[in-house]
């Protein structure tokens, strides 16, 4: 049987051609002499609905068609008299692959809590939601891909297992193959690592930056997209433990340039979901506005696709990070207390809750930060003159605050040492990377995109959970 996927038939014209066609069944009605199923096989968020005379097909051969159920069906397009599509099947012959008892399917055909759905989210690929999503994550990867790819980037696959830690963050996720109930132990009394697996502790990388660095420095432009990891408690709806990251680098590259590269890649890949994701959207847009339906007007969202096209037809604003303390430590919000961390003095590293005020609420669009106090940004940035700051840049966006983080990297092999030292990294397990800045040291940036980030952004989800097929957080690793 030769199968025409549902996204092709909805585009056919009614005819008296038979095709086949094959899915799972998300509804089905009917009456004393017909029977109506909507069939999705995943190619669009849109059903094909099965019209099913019922003279001609007794309903004892439906019987076990209830939702979730997967058949296929063959039958001639045509002219659809009410399900919204403009044809739908006549079905001459119909047959069932899989059944699915409807007193144990979970997804009943009515419309489910996304906290219920997190607890069996091996089915929810089947809601239209998280059909949409996918199909947008998809979208997104293959858009990235075509944006660094027309540019010349070339895509570099950096190291998942690792000796490094990038951020200095410390929250990496161990890997070894002692045994964790007995592991050898040295004179000292401590872990004998020199019989683990690699001969030294490892982790699970936490950013391929520094490998990424190398290639730069020899090829030009690169990008990773890969997953990343990390052991941070952040049990919040913007942190998994495992997510995936885009990182450009780019040599000859100042701050102004990685910015202007950050702006120019946001902006085409917004373009490229609506260009190639239209049906999808449209859909995220009307679930987000349902969600927000109890809301009062000043907590609702902007409108799923007015917000794409707002932050496309506007320049980010592009702001110090001293500037942008002054601007929140004179704000209302600020006085009247409505900060959960008060914005007190110059130097610490600011919440969530501040870059959104200075993205919603202050500029009332993406805002690019930069020149953060050295203190709470890594040790590879580049160090301005004032012996304060370094030429940090951070991507802020409405409804999640940071989406990018990037900089321009140090390229001085002595500030870099000494900054290595301030912070305890210890040089010897670094040369490898210090030889970028000893042999051809050129000027540098880059910046990493959190790919479920801008998913977030993108569908109007607010839990970053539910842009991930199987998210990790804490305490959670199903699947
Ligand atoms: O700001 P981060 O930590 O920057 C880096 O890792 C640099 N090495 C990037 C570079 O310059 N090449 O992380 C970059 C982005 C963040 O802006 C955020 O979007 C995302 O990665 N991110 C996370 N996304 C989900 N869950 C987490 N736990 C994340 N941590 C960071
Ligand atoms: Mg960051």
């Amino acid at each position: 049987m030769k199968r025409v996927e549902i996204k092709q038939a909805l585009q056919m014209q009614a005819s008296e051609n038979e095709i086949t066609v094959m899915g799972w069944v998300r509804t089905k009605r009917g009456s004393k002499n017909v029977a109506f199923i909507a069939l999705n096989d995943g190619t669009t968020i849109n059903n094909l609905q099965l019209v099913i005379d019922l003279n001609a097909i007794p309903e004892d051969n439906l019987a076990l068609m209830h939702a979730g159920a997967s058949l296929w069906a063959k039958g001639h397009l045509v002219e659809s008299m009410g399900s919204g599509q403009a044809v739908e099947l006549a079905v001459k012959e119909i047959g069932l692959f899989g059944p699915a008892n409807p007193d144990e399917y979970p997804l009943q055909p009515k419309k489910h809590s996304l906290e219920f759905l997190r607890d069996i989210a091996h089915l929810r690929f089947r809601t239209n939601t998280f059909g949409a999503i996918m199909r947008l994550r998809h979208a997104m990867m293959f858009g990235i891909h075509k944006f660094f790819n027309d540019r010349g980037f070339v895509n570099m696959h950096t190291p998942l297992i690792t000796a490094s830690d990038c951020e200095g963050a410390g929250e990496m996720f161990q890997v070894t193959t002692l045994d964790m109930s007995n592991p050898p132990r040295n004179e000292e009394g401590q872990i004998d690592y020199t019989k683990d697996f690699f001969g030294k502790p490892t982790n699970l990388t936490v950013s391929g930056q520094l490998e990424g660095e190398l290639a730069a420095t020899a090829l030009g432009k690169i990008y990773t997209f890969g997953p990343t990891f990390r052991a941070e408690n952040s049990n919040t709806t913007r942190h998994l433990a495992e997510f995936w990251m885009i990182e450009p680098e780019v040599a000859f590259f100042d701050i102004t340039d990685n910015m202007d590269l950050a702006e120019d890649m946001l902006k085409f890949l917004i373009q490229y979901a609506l260009d190639n994701c239209m049906d999808d959207l449209q859909f995220l847009s009307k679930r987000l506005q349902e969600e927000e339906k109890g809301k009062k007007e000043e907590d609702k969202s902007m409108e799923l696709l007015s917000k794409l096209h707002f932050v496309l037809e506007h320049d980010f604003a592009r702001v110090t990070y001293s500037e942008a303390i002054d601007i929140l430590k004179n704000s209302n919000y600020n006085k009247k207390g409505k900060f959960q961390y008060p914005i007190s003095e110059w130097g610490i590293d600011l919440q969530s809750e501040h870059e959104r005020y200075l993205v919603e609420k202050h500029f009332k669009k993406p805002v690019i930060l930069t020149d953060y106090p050295k203190e709470i940004k890594a040790f590879y940035m580049k160090q301005n003159e004032d012996g304060k700051t370094v030429r940090a840049m951070d991507v802020l966006f409405p409804g999640i605050g940071e989406i990018i983080g990037g900089s321009e990297r140090e390229t001085d092999l002595e500030k870099l040492l000494g900054r290595m030292h301030e912070v305890g990294i210890p040089g010897e397990s670094m040369q490898w990377y210090l030889d970028s800045r000893r042999f051809g040291s050129v000027p540098h940036a880059g910046y990493g995109l959190g790919f479920e980030r801008l998913l977030l952004f993108l569908t109007g989800m607010t839990n970053i959970r539910d842009v991930i097929p199987f998210p990790r957080t804490p305490k959670n690793c199903l699947y």
